[in-house]
């Protein structure tokens, strides 16, 4: 461990980030390294590491074969859902992983171009994954639970030559198809992919299509293909989030940057070393699979997991421990969701007991809030320290976490931690003035942001510029609000804006309000995040009907629920929407988001001031009450 405690390293990174990411970039094995770090002509082009030529792939995989690692673990796929344990050595991976570069070379893709991944978590996504990264084609996964809309809208905004799939996802208890997913979103996209490639899994082998070919088909007799050149700057991936409208925002990964970034939170935030084993319990389709799942653990030479399964019920909440003693984890990486999940099923943690965990050393969440009673359980059951830490996919890392790889104050219940060396951070008042500690505000980072942070948005300069540079200028806004307080604990309270988190995952109520409003006979609508036990948020949605419309209130809840799983996808779990007669709005014609989550969560709220007319809110708490939605009304005995 480095003697330099993490608030003395976060000051030498803002005093003088040109020195300290210049010295952090030393550790990749760059083809041409750097002269130039930083390069910010204006605050909205941030370049790091301009002239630095490199390749992701090289650096995951033939940098470590080349220095004798090649025998070393570095994919361990582990699917309760079809009980296959598979270890993939770093030889084995750079070879695969050459071959499938080598397929997409002969069949015309290279640099620049783009991939769509729709994949279950299969070891082949991270293969197509690092195979773009070699050949430098952007690759932009779709996570398997979004509806063939969403996949069609992120298709559409990335033009992919290729898109991977597979012929099926495995949840829990059902297998679920992707042909006709794959079609029905190429039916609506406007842009069609040249080449399908599709992964045959035994579970529903599919007959296919004159445009798909089958992985093995691809590859077959193809040559190995070697990494090719890149600047620091090219794009390594796409990875679409919500925002507050239907529209996703295409976040763009550059290489050299985020590299640097990786390779660094590796060691300083998670305290991991090369050789050592690390599990991000999460999918290859979020920000956490990129970075933690696939690219940080294999630049730095680790055995990285790829967990096809659920924290519960595959088969049962003890697999976490299972999968740690098997393959002897050093850290594990999940979201508070999973523990809540396992804790329910498990509340004294007997099946904790059953397994031996000796090799863990930490547990990291992230993702969402984490509870006070999620973190006690972990630290009670599983005896190591357990670090909240706060990020988001715009970071690619963490911005407020403890420093495992560093001296570090201790962890603090309610907080994610200290402000993570290369960020910033502070809390602003509405006018963008710095507000002292305990005061809560906007959480907003000083520009620059380090590296590994977004530059842009993909094929829009100018929504990124405005959704995240404009509000405070000279400040990137993180749509968080929060405080520090007097020792520099960072705490996080929850989105500012139409974000939602459920069970870790970013969704937009602003989306869903979209889809609702465009049902026939919908006049108008609100979806809000409520507060819940185990997913920590789900959306609910407040919708009032047209004059006329010839529906009943239960009928117009099915199609709603059904329209929004339809479109967004199961995962969303919009599974409640009410009738009511108005909805309280301020005399603007602002709906009172806020004042409606407060009612269903049972907290305290002041009448607004501002509202059009108070007797709403009654109305809106009797609606709630009346069918027992929200933990203020759930909770209550009948
Ligand atoms: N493909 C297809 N469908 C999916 C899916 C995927 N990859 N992931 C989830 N779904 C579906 C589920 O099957 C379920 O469908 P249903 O309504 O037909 O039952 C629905 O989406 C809701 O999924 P989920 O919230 O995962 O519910 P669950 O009951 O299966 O599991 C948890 C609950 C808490 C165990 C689970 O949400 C979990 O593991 N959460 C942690 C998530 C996480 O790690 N997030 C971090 C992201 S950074
Ligand atoms: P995503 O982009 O999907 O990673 O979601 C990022 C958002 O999740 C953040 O903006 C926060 O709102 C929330 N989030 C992530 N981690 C934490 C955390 N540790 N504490 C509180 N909120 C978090």
């Amino acid at each position: 461990m480095s003697t330099e405690s993490h608030l003395q390293e976060h000051a030498r990174s803002i005093a003088d980030p040109v020195a300290f990411w210049g010295e952090q970039a030393q550790r990749l094995d760059w083809h041409t390294a750097p002269t130039q770090v930083l390069d910010m002509p204006t605050p909205d082009r941030t370049r790091w590491f301009a002239d630095g030529v490199l390749n992701m792939s090289h650096l995951c995989l033939d940098h470590h074969v080349a220095n004798g690692r090649g025998d070393q673990v570095a994919l361990i796929y582990d699917s309760p859902v079809t009980g296959v344990v598979e270890t993939f050595t770093y030889r084995e991976l750079q070879a695969r992983v050459a071959r499938l570069a080598g397929a997409m070379k002969r069949a015309g893709i290279t640099q620049g171009d783009t991939a769509v991944l729709y994949m279950p978590m299969v070891p082949e996504a991270v293969m197509a994954m690092l195979a773009c990264a070699r050949l430098g084609v952007v690759h932009s996964v779709v996570f398997g639970g979004f509806a063939p809309h969403e996949l069609a809208v992120r298709i559409d905004d990335a033009k992919p030559k290729i898109l991977f799939t597979a012929a099926c996802g495995i949840e829990v208890d059902k297998v679920i198809p992707y042909q006709p997913l794959i079609r029905a979103a190429l039916d609506e996209s406007a842009h069609q992919p040249a080449h399908i490639v599709t992964l045959q899994r035994p579970q529903q082998p599919v007959v296919l299509g004159a445009r798909e070919t089958t992985w093995d088909r691809f590859v077959g007799g193809a040559e190995a293909a070697d990494p090719v050149l890149l600047p620091s700057t090219h794009p390594l991936y796409i990875l679409y989030t919500s925002g507050t409208t239907g529209k996703p925002k295409g976040i763009v990964r550059d290489t050299g940057g985020y590299a640097t970034a990786l390779r660094y939170s590796m060691d300083a935030v998670y305290g991991v070393k090369t050789g050592d084993t690390f599990w991000a319990a999460s999918d290859v389709g979020w920000v956490m699979g990129h970075s933690y799942i696939v690219y940080g653990p294999l630049l730095t030479g680790c055995t990285t997991i790829l967990f096809e399964g659920k924290p519960v019920r595959t088969p049962d909440a003890g697999t976490f421990w299972r999968v740690i003693e098997q393959h002897k984890v050093n850290v594990l990486f999940t979201a508070p969701t999973a523990i809540r999940a396992i804790r329910k099923e498990d509340p004294e943690g007997a099946l904790v007991k059953q397994y031996d965990r000796s090799s863990l050393r930490t547990l990291f969440l992230a993702g969402e809030r984490c509870d006070p009673a999620t973190w006690e359980w972990s630290a009670e059951h599983l005896n190591v320290p357990v670090v909240d830490h706060w990020w988001q996919t715009e970071s690619g890392w963490p911005m407020v976490a403890t420093l495992m790889g560093r001296e570090h104050l201790p962890s603090k219940a309610g907080s994610a931690g200290h402000a993570v060396p290369g960020y910033d951070v502070r809390i602003l008042s509405e006018d963008g003035h710095e507000l002292i500690a305990n005061q809560e505000g906007f959480i907003a980072v000083k520009l620059p942001l380090p590296p590994g942070c977004l530059p842009t948005l993909w094929n829009d300069h100018e929504r990124y510029v405005r959704g995240y540079l404009t509000h405070f200028p000279g400040h990137y806004v993180t749509g968080d609000g929060g405080y520090i307080d007097e020792q520099g604990y960072v705490h996080v309270m929850g989105r500012v804006d139409d974000v939602i988190n459920v069970a870790g995952h970013r969704l937009s109520t602003g989306e869903m309000e979209e889809l609702l409003a465009g049902h026939a006979a919908v006049a108008e609508c609100a979806v809000v995040g409520i507060a819940d036990d185990l997913r920590g948020q789900v959306p609910v949605g407040l919708v009032v009907r047209k004059d006329g419309a010839a529906i009943d209130d239960a009928g117009l809840e099915r199609e709603l629920v059904a329209l929004i799983r339809d479109k967004i996808g199961a995962v969303a779990v919009f599974r409640q929407a009410v009738v009511v007669k108005r909805l309280p709005k301020t005399r603007s014609g602002k709906i009172l988001r806020k004042t409606i989550r407060n009612i269903a969560d049972g907290e305290h709220y002041a009448v607004p001031s501002t509202i059009e007319d108070p007797s709403v809110l009654t109305e809106i708490h009797d609606g709630l009450k009346a069918r027992r939605i929200g933990k203020a009304f759930s909770e209550e005995t009948a």
